[in-house]
């Protein structure tokens, strides 16, 4: 009992300290983010010291949080929503009840939770999505994946390609009366990096080249090979999302091998051979110059931790690291960033690149907002930055498909 006491105790202390980290000034709904983040601050070495004890996994630990958050298919006066499988893939299909002569627009949502956590059946996903649905009239159809580590790269990736190349058959969209020509693919954070993928392998794809009309990606995560980036230095200690964290995470979904996520931290995990690579997400030249301030661009170390993981240097977990040729045929792209944001460059750097190209690109950037958003938006925590980033979301929809 003592010892509990003890532990309580020496909890609140850390609590109260980090409480009064100051977040910085002009971050919207700033007293919330100040308690959300003091919690995280607390209790991430608490859920990495349970980890490295051998109580608990790390990711366990967030999915066991992110899954008490978790909705049923609940319909309501306007949508019909129901769970389902596209191919073998979960899918939550929300379908409008009002009539109409036309055919519907679609919008298929990938969730983000760095590979590792999260679901369609997320409140704020379910929120967000039957509220496309309503205000757009339109189908949407929220895809699930499995995840790492205990599914690595590329799973995935094919699974929602799998699931989007099932509903993109004419005889599917017909069945949902989508109009075929009016088809957007979205997602946020890593579901972003997903949708970008799929994005640009469809483009190849024999039968369904020309399907997908737009994509909108929010706070995406578009690399990781550079991940010394302007955003990754300002924003190495949070709010929230950390850069360690954030590594370690994330490359769950690549490797398991501590060698490769120390090597990520100090960012000399990349191969020899990677250096033609690095051009392409040079930010010197690819972000706009109020986002570089006084940084100063340094050359990555290359092969310096002698391993070679191949799937490290693969453009399906890095879509900013392309060639011109593939980039110039993609749809109409939404892009949203997040000042406070470690992988906001990846964002603006993509915005560039796919502008120089020619591609048409919408791009908003909210100064005062955070990554992960829309994991906001609920009954719990509901941010005001949450909401404004799912209104600016959907009536970019609205208007561009
Ligand atoms: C159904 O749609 C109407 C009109 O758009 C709206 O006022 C109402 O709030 C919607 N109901 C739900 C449960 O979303
Ligand atoms: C990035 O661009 C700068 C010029 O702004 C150049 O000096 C540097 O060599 C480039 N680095 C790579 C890896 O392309």
């Amino acid at each position: 009992m003592g010892r509990k006491v003890l532990c309580f105790g020496l909890t609140c202390i850390l609590f109260s300290y980090y409480m009064y980290r100051p977040v910085p000034d002009n971050i919207e709904d700033k007293w919330k983010i100040e308690i959300l983040d003091a919690l995280i601050r607390t209790f991430t070495p608490v859920g990495l010291f349970l980890e490295n004890i051998g109580v608990v996994r790390f990711e366990r630990l967030l999915s066991m949080i992110t899954e008490m958050d978790f909705t049923g298919p609940v319909s309501d006066e306007n949508i019909t929503v129901t769970d389902t499988t596209f191919s073998d893939i979960p899918v939550r299909l929300y379908l409008p009840k009002r009539k109409s002569e036309s055919k519907r627009r679609a919008v298929i949502f990938i969730h983000g939770g760095a590979y590792i956590v999260g679901s369609y059946k997320q409140t704020c996903y379910d929120i967000l999505n039957r509220m496309t649905a309503n205000q757009l009239n339109a189908v949407v159809v929220g895809v699930d994946y499995r995840l790492a580590p205990q599914y690595q790269f590329p799973i995935a990736l094919e699974d929602v390609f799998a699931a989007v190349e099932y509903f993109l058959h004419d005889e599917v969209l017909a069945k949902y009366r989508v109009d075929p020509t009016r088809i957007c693919i979205s997602g946020d954070s890593s579901g972003a990096s997903i949708a970008a993928v799929v994005t640009q392998l469809m483009q190849n794809h024999p039968e369904f080249k020309r399907k997908i009309k737009a994509q909108a990606l929010l706070y995406p995560v578009l690399q990781i090979i550079d991940l010394w980036t302007p955003s990754y230095q300002e924003n190495a200690h949070g709010p929230m999302l950390s850069r360690d964290i954030g590594i370690k995470m994330g490359c769950l979904y690549v490797t398991t091998n501590k060698v490769c996520i120390e090597a990520m931290g100090l960012n000399q995990h990349m191969p020899d051979e990677s250096r033609h690579l690095f051009k392409f997400i040079n930010w010197t030249i690819l972000l706009p110059e109020k986002f570089k301030k006084n940084h100063v661009y340094t050359e990555p170390i290359l092969g310096r931790y002698g391993f070679i993981h191949s799937e490290i240097i693969d453009p399906r977990l890095s879509p900013l690291v392309v060639n011109d040729i593939q980039l110039q045929n993609l749809p109409l792209t939404y892009i949203l960033t997040c000042e406070h944001d470690i992988v906001r460059d990846d964002g603006l750097m993509y915005a560039t690149r796919l502008r120089n190209v020619g591609v048409q690109v919408a791009h908003d950037h909210m100064e005062d907002a955070i990554h992960g958003g829309l994991a906001y938006l609920g009954r719990i925590f509901n941010f005001y930055q949450a909401t404004k980033l799912r209104d600016k979301y959907i009536s970019w929809l609205d208007e561009n498909i």
